[in-house]
């Protein structure tokens, strides 16, 4: 079990696949992209497998969420799934994604036993979303969600992030849009783990904000209950029911007392947490030929140095090293 000194028991693993992206958000990182890691550092397929293995059937994690940069991106991404898939006990699997390839891709990846898909979206409006991510790609989301949807990746939660002066205005209409076609809609305060270290407080939009906004065309009543668990969204349902939508305060409402994640890089260093200073090499271990026992152990060990929380509310919190793609969000 991976258990830390505050009793939070860690069931959920993301497991960065490449910190590479196609996009270019300007939340995340710059116009030139970033110094990617290299071949031999990533971890590769049969590592993630074992690594996956190690986890699920001595660790007592049960979902396995796959994540980026942009994990789609990873050549052997469908043949992962399958070998995830066929372990025993199976884990919940499922894959946060920029959308982009999802329409070639969705089937195979139902079929290699992915479970669903979280999707990033944060406008419906093309220029805006050009300007946002910096490239020309918006239709390509829409097809891609909409193969995600049909393939049966449900369900299809669309993840967005607010920014005033861009899509600040657009949390109604969205909601709007993700009721029609039957998605999952969750905003994100933006989180201080841009590559540029841009992030200002004041500049956010709050939880606060998107309730306030979304209460303007919509009625909101909140889920409560033992419905949230350890998800890092609260929700409301809309407008008596049955869509919901979600809300991820990481900033003005942490959730860290509830959390439940221990996280992976891509170059094999587990983490504790997104905000986490300190990294424990997993890859050293393999490449050194630890037998699985050794690697569960030094996985334990690390999850027990667990920070209580984030530190963002500390005068004196500094942002990680890495940034969001590299950590694998
Ligand atoms: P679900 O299982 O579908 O609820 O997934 P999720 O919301 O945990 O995953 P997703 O990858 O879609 O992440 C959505 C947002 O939540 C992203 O901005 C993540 O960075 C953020 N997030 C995920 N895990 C954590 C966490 O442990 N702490 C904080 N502060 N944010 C997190
Ligand atoms: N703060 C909050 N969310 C972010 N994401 C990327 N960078 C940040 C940030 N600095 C979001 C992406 C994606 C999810 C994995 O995290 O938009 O939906
Ligand atoms: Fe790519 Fe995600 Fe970063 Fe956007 S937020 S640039 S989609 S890794």
């Amino acid at each position: 079990m991976l258990i830390d000194t505050y009793g939070r028991v860690a069931t959920d693993l993301r497991v960065s696949l490449t910190d590479k992206c196609n996009l270019r958000c300007t939340y995340c990182m710059p116009e030139e992209g970033l110094q990617w890691l290299a071949k031999p550092d990533l971890l590769t397929d049969d590592e993630i497998v074992r690594l996956v293995r190690i986890a699920v059937t001595r660790l007592g994690v049960s979902d396995v969420r796959f994540t980026g940069g942009e994990p789609l991106l990873r050549p052997g991404l469908v043949g992962i799934v399958e070998r995830c898939a066929a372990l025993t006990p199976r884990p919940r699997m499922s894959l946060t994604t920029n959308g982009i390839g999802l329409k070639r891709t969705a089937a195979a990846l139902k079929a290699a036993g992915l479970d669903r898909v979280n999707v990033s979206l944060d406008t419906l409006r093309r220029d805006v979303f050009k300007t946002l991510t910096r490239r020309d790609r918006h239709q390509d989301v829409l097809d891609g969600l909409a193969a995600a949807h049909e393939a049966g990746l449900t369900p299809v939660k669309v993840n967005t992030v607010l920014m005033p002066g861009l899509n600040g205005d657009e949390a109604p209409a969205l909601l709007a849009w993700a009721v029609r076609h039957g998605y999952e809609l969750r905003f994100i305060e933006q989180m201080p783990l841009d590559a540029q270290h841009g992030w200002k407080r004041d500049g956010m939009i709050t939880a606060g904000d998107i309730l306030q906004s979304l209460s303007t065309r919509f009625t909101l009543t909140e889920e409560g209950g033992e419905e949230r668990g350890s998800a890092p969204a609260e929700r409301w349902i809309v407008d008596g029911g049955p869509h919901r939508v979600g809300v991820i305060a990481s900033v003005t409402r942490p959730f860290c007392s509830a959390c439940d994640r221990t996280r992976l890089t891509a170059d094999g260093q587990v983490r504790t947490c997104l905000f986490a200073r300190e990294e424990t090499d997993l890859r050293a271990a393999l490449r050194s030929d630890a037998t699985d026992e050794a690697v569960a152990t030094l996985w334990k060990l690390a999850m027990w140095g667990k920070k209580a929380g984030s530190g963002l509310d500390d005068p004196a919190f500094l942002q990680p090293d890495r940034p969001m793609s590299a950590i694998g969000g």
